[in-house]
C-alpha cells in the first residue's frame, strides 16, 4: 500500500517512482496480489444503498501510466510536474460503457480511468462497503489514494469494505481495463462486441457491525422450505419472518451460519402464476428483505419438470447489447426484452454467453419467465491454466451468490462450444460440481459438441450435466438440413436435450422471393424446416432460436451484416420484427395449445 508521511518524502519518492516505473515491466503483479473475490462479496439485494451514479471524470490510459507512475495517489496539490489533471478529464455518466460516451472511444480497448468524489455519511458504529455490479473486464480500485484491490470478470458483482479508509470527502478512482487476453474468461475471440467501462451501478452500502452476508431460500422438495444464512457478527440467532406463510422463526447461529427447514404449504411460483413471498431477516440491527418465488426444478429421464410437471422450454437467446447503450441496461430495457420474448410465446430465455444484469432475473421472477444463466467459458479458453480456472470459479460463485434466490433461474451453464480436450473436461467438470455445491436446487448445463462423423451428440462432459445443450445450424452454416434429422435420431438421451442455438441471418427489410441468403424469407424458411424436425423428435425438450435481437459483432463484416450478427428475429433497434418472428411465434403458440 503506497501512503506518504510528508510532501518532501513524497516528492523525492515521486522522482524515484517517476524513474523507477519506467523500467518495471511487472508493475501489475503487485496490484494482482489483492483480489476482490467472491469471499468478500456482500449481497446487495434487499438492502438500501447509496448509488454513486451520475457524472464521473473519465480518461483513457493506453499505457497504464496511472498504475505504473502512481497517478492514483495524486492529490492535485503536487508542486512538481504531474502528468494528469482529474478536473481536465471528460465528464461521463456512470453507469455506461465508454464506447457510447465519446466517438473516439467507440473501438477503444485498454485502460480507462474513472474518478469521482463523494462525501461520506457514515453513521457511528456502521460498516461501509463499496459494491460494483459490473466493470468490464477488470477493475483496479483506489480510495483516497489507497489501493483497495483488483477484480477480474466483466459480468459479476464485487464488493470491498472501506470503513477504515473513509474520510469526510472521498476520491474514488477506478482503472477499468477491457483488454482481451488468452488467459481471461472469456478469452480473446468472441462473437460479441467487447465493450468497456463501469457499465453497471456502483453503490455505497452501510451495514451494522453484525450483518447478514448471504441468504439462500428455496424449496428442497414440493413440501419443504430450506433457508441457509451466512452471517458476520456476534449474535447467536437470526430472525426469519414471512408473514404470508405464517413464518416467524428464530434460527440459531453456529460458526456464522444458520440453517432451517420448515414445511411449505404455500403456492408455488410458476410461469402462469409467478407468485412470490416477502422474506425479512433480522440479525442484531441488520435487516434485509427479499421477494422470493418458490418452485422446484428437476429432470426425469429426458424431461424437465417444473414443480413436478413436465415442461417444454419455448426459449430464445439474448445478448446484453443495445445500439445506443452497448451493454448498459436499465429496468425498462430489461423489461422490454422480457416482454418481447413473452410476446414471441417464450417461457424461457438463454442469457448468452455471460451473466446479464441482476434486473433480468428480478423482473423474470416478477413476470414469470424461466432463465438459463451462463458463464463466459466460450470457445477457446486456457483450460490448463490454474489461474484461469480460479477466475472462472470465482465468476461462477459471484453469479450464484447474486442470483440463487431468483426462482426464474433454472439452469447454470458452465460454457459454450468448447474443444473436447482433457483439460477442458477437467475444467468444466469442476465448474459443474462447484455449481452443485453452491446450489444443489438447480440444473447444470452447457452447450455441447456434436460428433460430425457419427452425427450424434457426443460429449464426455454430458456425464456431469443435468441438461445437454446442442447448438446446430443445419440449413445455414451447413446447408444439409437432412443431417439434423439423423442427428436427432442418433441422440436420444436419458437426459433432457435442449437446442440451445439454431438460427439464420437476415438483414431487416431485405426481401427476396427466391429466399436468397440474408433475406427475411430465407430466415423464416429456415425456422419452418427446423421446427418440423425439432418438434417431431422425442429427443428435444426445448428450443432456443439464436436469437431475439441483432447484436454487434466485430466478426461480422459482410454487406448485410456491417458489424452486426443479423440472426435476430428482431433487428437491433428492437422495432423491426422480421418474418421469422411470426414463424417462431406460430410454432410456440401451437406447442402451448398442445399443453407441452
Ligand atoms: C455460435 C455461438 C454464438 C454465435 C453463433 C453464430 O454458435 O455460440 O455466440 O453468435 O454461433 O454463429 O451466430
Amino acid at each position: 500500500m503506497l501512503v506518504f508521511s510528508s510532501l518532501q518524502c513524497y516528492t523525492t519518492c515521486m522522482q524515484t517512482i517517476y524513474l523507477s516505473h519506467l523500467h518495471d515491466q511487472a508493475f501489475r503483479a503487485k496490484f494482482h496480489q489483492k483480489q476482490l473475490a467472491c469471499d468478500q462479496l456482500v449481497t446487495l439485494t434487499g438492502r438500501t444503498s447509496i448509488p454513486l451514479e451520475g457524472p464521473w471524470r473519465l480518461c483513457p490510459d493506453q499505457y497504464d501510466t496511472c498504475l505504473r507512475a502512481g497517478w492514483y495517489a495524486y492529490t492535485g496539490k503536487e508542486t512538481t510536474p504531474v502528468d494528469c489533471d482529474f478536473e481536465f478529464w471528460k465528464e461521463v455518466i456512470v453507469p455506461s460503457v465508454w464506447n457510447t460516451e465519446h466517438e473516439p472511444w467507440e473501438y477503444y480497448e485498454g485502460s480507462m480511468l474513472y474518478r469521482t468524489e463523494f462525501a461520506s455519511s457514515q453513521k457511528e458504529g456502521t460498516r461501509t462497503f463499496l459494491v460494483f455490479e459490473g466493470v468490464a473486464n477488470r477493475a483496479y480500485v483506489f480510495l483516497n489514494g489507497i489501493y483497495l484491490g483488483f477484480h477480474e470478470g466483466a459480468s459479476t458483482p464485487f464488493s470491498v469494505e472501506i470503513t477504515a479508509s473513509l474520510q469526510d470527502r472521498n476520491t474514488l478512482l477506478v482503472c477499468a481495463n477491457n483488454t482481451r487476453s488468452v488467459s481471461s474468461v472469456p478469452s480473446e475471440n468472441t462473437d460479441w462486441f467487447n465493450y468497456g467501462g463501469i457499465y453497471r451501478q456502483v453503490h455505497l452500502m452501510q451495514v451494522s457491525p453484525s450483518f447478514i452476508r448471504h441468504w439462500y431460500v428455496r424449496l428442497l422438495d414440493a413440501h419443504t422450505l430450506g433457508i441457509d444464512i451466512e452471517l458476520s457478527g456476534i449474535h447467536d440467532s437470526v430472525q426469519v419472518v414471512c408473514k404470508e406463510l405464517g413464518l416467524s422463526l428464530l434460527v440459531a447461529v453456529h460458526d456464522h451460519k444458520a440453517s432451517v427447514q420448515v414445511p411449505f404449504t404455500g403456492q408455488v411460483w410458476d410461469i402462469e402464476n409467478p407468485k412470490r413471498y416477502t422474506f425479512c431477516l433480522q440479525y442484531g440491527q441488520d435487516r434485509v428483505e427479499d421477494t422470493i418465488g418458490l418452485r422446484t426444478i428437476a429432470c426425469r429421464g429426458n424431461q424437465i419438470l417444473l414443480n413436478d410437471k413436465p415442461i417444454f422450454l419455448r426459449g430464445v437467446c439474448l445478448h446484453e447489447d443495445h445500439p445506443d447503450f452497448g451493454r448498459y441496461v436499465n429496468e425498462n430495457l430489461v423489461r422490454r426484452s422480457l416482454e418481447d420474448a413473452k410476446l414471441l410465446g417464450c417461457n424461457c430465455i438463454r442469457l448468452s454467453h455471460y451473466p446479464h444484469h441482476r434486473y433480468m432475473a428480478e423482473i423474470a421472477d416478477e413476470l414469470g419467465m424461466l432463465l438459463w444463466e451462463e458463464l463466459p467459458v466460450y470457445w477457446a479458453i486456457a483450460f490448463s491454466e490454474p489461474a484461469v480456472l480460479a477466475d472462472a470459479k470465482n465468476q461462477l460463485s459471484e453469479l450464484i451468490l447474486r442470483d440463487r434466490n431468483r426462482c426464474s433461474v433454472i439452469i447454470w451453464s458452465v460454457g459454450n462450444e468448447n474443444p473436447d480436450t482433457d483439460e477442458r473436461l477437467a475444467f468444466m467438470s469442476s465448474l459443474a460440481s462447484l455449481a452443485r455445491s453452491l446450489d444443489p436446487s438447480r440444473l447444470v448445463g452447457a452447450a455441447c459438441l456434436v460428433n460430425e462423423h457419427t452425427l450424434c451428440i457426443e460429449d464426455r462432459l454430458e456425464a456431469c450435466l443435468d441438461v445437454i445443450g446442442l447448438n446446430e445450424y443445419y440449413g445455414w452454416y451447413d446447408p444439409d438440413m437432412g443431417k439434423l434429422k439423423i442427428l436427432l435420431e442418433h441422440s436420444l438421451k436419458d437426459k433432457p436435450v435442449l437446442i440451445t442455438e439454431f438460427g439464420a441471418g437476415a438483414k431487416a427489410g431485405f426481401h427476396d422471393a427466391e429466399a436468397a441468403l440474408f433475406s427475411e424469407e430465407r430466415q423464416a424458411l429456415f425456422y419452418k424446416q427446423q421446427f418440423v424436425l425439432l418438434l417431431g423428435s422425442p429427443t428435444v425438450s426445448g428450443t432456443f432460436p439464436w436469437l431475439l435481437y441483432d447484436f454487434r459483432s466485430p466478426r461480422r463484416m459482410n454487406k448485410y451484416q456491417g458489424g452486426y450478427n443479423r440472426k435476430g428475429l428482431i433487428d437491433q433497434s428492437r422495432r423491426h420484427k422480421k418474418l421469422a418472428y411470426a414463424t417462431v411465434q406460430t410454432e410456440y403458440r401451437r406447442i402451448k395449445e398442445q399443453g407441452r
